[in-house]
């Protein structure tokens, strides 16, 4: 994809169904009693993966035009897969389908792509152990693949080293399987989507926070049955993100977005673009199935630096790269810290973030832990996405404020969260 610089985005748009949510629908849809109906799914290439997961799982799923219909078998209605499950590229898929799978009373192999089977998966392998599981890493270097057997779990407290929404899930979708308690402190709190959603279905799930710490508990007790629910997926945060800094950045623009999703467990860049100075409006504010939705209103804003620490990253992790992009254009420093979990995502987001912003002729710094930033003008380059959908998008929305052309190398691995991206764009011009 060949990009270049433009003024004035202009318009209405909706941006696809959030990515986590979507995945967590068709899970607890397999293993609930009766129907679960959902609208707006993302058909990203990582929601695929879990609606394929659970097919060969034995699970009826259709999808139409615009409704994916999960024919649920209850707790313990999965069947054994005559095939290794493909997880693609998703750390999702993979950590929480590991929960469920092992509390099943047969075996199964997940094995995914390059970078999939190179993601640290012994931040389950351990808890999971600890519960009774029996999960290994086949090459035994604590990745995928994964190979799990039937054991008998037990509930355990785990105290997470991570804050990571994904290990916390797969504990809890494991819980519903176990003879007790079981229950997950986290050092701050990530996503809650599994939370919010379980608890629809009828799990038995609560939340608890320390008041002298930003620590956050959540336990669960096994239920014997959840149930089919209908479902609308709010618009993806992550993926608006993207149009919110294309917004503020690129001069004479003014964008609607409707319909995303605003869970403040997931809303940190708004936080951030707020501290930097931009113009950014909250309208329409509701609340569907748990979840609150806004209608953001976006105008072009003179950004400024500033420093992104502490319980805010996990609420925004998926959003450093384009957050990066706005710091590169921005006044003055951003520094970027506690985000060491950067390094760990479909690529090293450090590495990825600061090699293409250097090439791109910005003054930045990789640290253990994030990045310093220093604001200015941008030139036209070639983009290395090493296939992170995330690198593509962010870096997109750099080229339409860079000057000359740039390149973005396999763009198309856009399609794993956001197959219509480029699409929207012209929506705007
Ligand atoms: C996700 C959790 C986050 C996020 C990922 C989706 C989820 O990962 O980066 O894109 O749906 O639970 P971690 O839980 O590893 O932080």
């Amino acid at each position: 994809m060949e990009l270049c610089n433009i003024t004035g985005l202009k318009g209405k748009i909706t941006v696809p169904g959030d990515k986590s949510i979507s995945h967590r629908c068709v899970m607890f849809g397999s293993i609930a009693n009766g129907t679960t109906e959902i609208h707006n799914f993302l058909e990203g290439a990582d929601c695929l993966s879990t609606i394929r997961c659970f097919r060969t799982l034995g699970i009826e799923i259709e999808e139409t035009d615009d409704t994916v219909v999960v024919h649920g078998k209850g707790i313990h209605g999965l069947s054994a897969p005559t095939n290794i499950l493909d997880v693609g590229n998703s750390g999702t898929t993979t950590r929480l389908i590991s929960g469920i799978l092992s509390g099943q009373p047969f075996e199964s192999k997940l094995s995914g792509d390059e970078s999939l089977n190179s993601r640290p998966m012994k931040r389950i392998i351990e808890p999971l152990t600890e519960m009774g599981a029996n999960i290994s890493s086949i090459l035994r270097n604590g990745c995928a693949p994964l190979y799990i057997c039937p054991g008998s779990l037990h509930g355990i407290h785990y105290n997470s080293p991570v804050a990571s929404a994904q290990v916390k899930s797969c504990i809890l979708l494991a819980g519903l399987y176990a003879d007790g308690e079981t229950s997950v402190t986290e050092p701050s709190l990530s996503r809650d989507h599994t939370e919010l959603m379980l608890r629809e279905f009828g799990a038995n799930i609560h939340s608890s926070y320390a008041l002298d710490s930003t620590k956050a508990t959540v336990s669960i007790t096994p239920v014997k049955e959840l149930y089919g629910q209908k479902i609308t997926v709010p618009g993806d945060i992550s993926s608006a993100a993207y149009f919110i800094a294309a917004g503020l950045i690129v001069p004479d623009s003014e964008i609607l977005i409707q319909n995303v999703g605003i869970n403040p467990t997931r809303a940190g860049i708004l936080k951030v673009c707020e501290d930097m100075g931009g113009d950014i409006t909250l309208l329409n504010e509701r609340t569907e199935g748990g979840e609150k939705l806004a209608d953001i209103l976006v105008k072009t804003s003179r950004l400024h630096g500033t420093t992104i620490e502490g319980e805010i990253i996990p609420t925004l992790i998926d959003e450093i790269p384009v957050i990066a992009v706005m710091a590169a254009v921005a006044e003055g420093t951003t520094v970027i810290k506690d985000a060491a979990e950067l390094k760990v995502k479909e690529t090293d987001r450090i590495e990825t973030v600061c090699d293409n912003l250097k090439a791109m002729g910005c003054m930045v710094t990789p640290t253990e832990d994030g990045m310093i930033i220093t604001g200015g003008k941008l030139k036209g380059a070639s983009i290395h996405t090493l296939l992170d959908h995330r690198i593509a998008m962010a870096f997109s929305i750099a080229a339409l404020v860079a000057e000359g052309n740039t390149k973005i190398l396999d763009s198309k691995c856009v399609d794993i969260s956001y197959p219509a991206f480029y699409d929207t764009f012209e929506e705007l011009l």
